[in-house]
C-alpha cells in the first residue's frame, strides 16, 4: 500500500505537537513538510517548536517552511494564545532546543511551487490560522486545481473556544479562513470543535503512553496532559480528566475518514460581526441556497481515536 502524502500547516502547540508526531511516524504517511504560521504563539516560537518536534522524534529531514506572522487583513490581530492564554499551550516547547534550522523559502512559495509540480497526490492538512493557505490563494488561484485534498481543523457549529460564537483558528485570522472557504477546493473535510471534543486523550491514557518509554509517547504525554489542567483551568469539559487533541484528529481522519461523521453543507466565516467575528457558519439548515463546499464533521469515534494515538506513538 503506497504511502499517504501531506503537508501539515501548524502554528505548534501542543495538539498540532501531537499530529506531527503522528505524521511523521506512521508507516503508512509521508510527512512531506510542515509549514508554520502566527497562531498559538508567534510564528518565530511555532517554527521552533515545529523544529523542536521533528528533532525530538528523530525526523529533522521533513524541511519546515515558515510563513505568514500576522493575519491577512486584520490589524488589530490578537495576541497569540500561547503567550496571552498558557494554559493548553507551552509558548517554548519543553524539548531540546533544535538542531534543525527551517528552510530559506517561505511557506507560501513552498505551498504553490509544490503542488505546481507535484506528480503524485499531496493531502494538504491545516490545523493553525488559515493565512499561509489563504496567501497561496491569493497569489495561484488555480492552487484549487492542484490540491486533491484539504482536510482543516477549524470553527465550531454547537462548540466555540475563543469567544462565544468562534473558534481559535478562525477567528485568528477570519479573512484567510473566509477566502479558503470560498476558494473552490473539490475535496475540503472541516473538522470544527464539535468533532475535536470527541478527539480525547485522558490521564489514564496519558500514563500507558509515559510507560512505553518511546520518546514521541512520553512528550506526547507531557502535552496532553498540559492540555488536560489547561481546559479544566479555562474551559471545563464534562470529562475533566481528559482532554481534545484537535490537530491529532485530522491526521486520524485521513488515514480512516470513518472515524468522524460527516454531513456536506455550505460553510462561510463571519469576517464582520462585533460579536461573531471568525464564525463557521454552517448551513445545516439548507437556507443560504448555496451548494455545500464542506463535508463537516460533527461526531468522531472517541475510542478508535485513542487506539490510533496510543498505537501510533507507542510503536
Ligand atoms: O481551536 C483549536 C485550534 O486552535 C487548534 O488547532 C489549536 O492548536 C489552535 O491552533
Ligand atoms: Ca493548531
Amino acid at each position: 500500500m503506497p504511502r499517504r502524502k501531506l503537508i501539515l500547516d501548524v502554528d505548534t502547540g501542543t495538539d498540532d505537537a501531537v499530529a506531527i508526531m503522528l505524521a511523521a511516524l506512521r508507516p503508512d504517511l509521508e510527512l512531506i513538510a510542515c509549514t508554520t504560521v502566527n497562531g498559538n504563539c508567534v510564528l518565530e516560537r511555532t517554527t521552533d517548536n515545529t523544529l523542536r518536534t521533528l528533532d525530538h522524534i528523530g525526523r529533522g529531514d521533513i524541511p519546515v517552511y515558515a510563513g505568514l506572522s500576522r493575519p491577512i487583513a486584520r490589524l488589530d490581530f490578537p495576541t497569540p494564545r500561547g503567550e496571552r492564554d498558557p494554559g493548553v499551550h507551552f509558548v517554548e516547547m519543553p524539548l531540546a532546543k533544535a538542531k534543525s534550522k527551517a528552510q530559506a523559502t517561505d511557506a507560501v512559495e513552498f505551498l504553490i511551487e509544490t503542488y505546481r509540480n507535484a506528480t503524485d497526490e499531496i493531502s494538504l492538512v491545516p490545523v493553525g490560522p488559515l493565512s499561509n493557505v489563504a496567501s497561496a490563494l491569493a497569489l495561484f488561484p488555480r492552487l484549487v486545481e492542484f490540491v486533491p485534498e484539504v482536510i482543516i481543523m477549524g470553527g465550531g457549529h454547537d462548540v466555540a473556544n475563543v469567544t462565544p460564537a468562534a473558534e481559535f483558528n478562525f477567528w485568528a485570522d477570519p479573512e484567510a479562513a473566509a477566502l479558503v472557504l470560498a476558494a473552490g477546493f473539490r475535496n475540503l473535510t472541516l473538522v470544527p470543535l464539535d468533532a475535536t471534543h470527541k478527539a480525547v486523550i485522558s490521564f489514564e491514557q496519558c500514563s500507558a503512553l509515559r510507560a512505553s518509554g518511546r520518546p514521541a509517547a512520553e512528550a506526547a504525554a507531557v502535552f496532553i496532559e498540559k492540555r488536560i489542567q489547561g481546559y479544566r483551568a479555562y474551559q471545563r469539559l464534562d470529562n475533566h480528566d481528559a482532554a481534545p487533541v484537535h490537530d491529532a484528529l485530522c491526521v486520524a481522519a485521513l488515514l480512516q475518514p470513518d472515524i468522524v461523521e460527516t454531513c456536506r453543507h455550505f460553510v462561510a466565516v463571519e469576517t464582520a460581526g462585533a460579536l461573531t467575528i471568525g464564525r463557521s457558519v454552517i448551513d445545516t439548515s439548507f437556507r443560504s441556497g448555496k451548494a455545500a463546499n464542506a463535508r463537516v464533521a460533527f461526531n468522531a469515534d472517541t475510542a478508535r481515536f485513542g487506539r490510533f494515538v496510543l498505537e501510533t506513538l507507542m510503536a
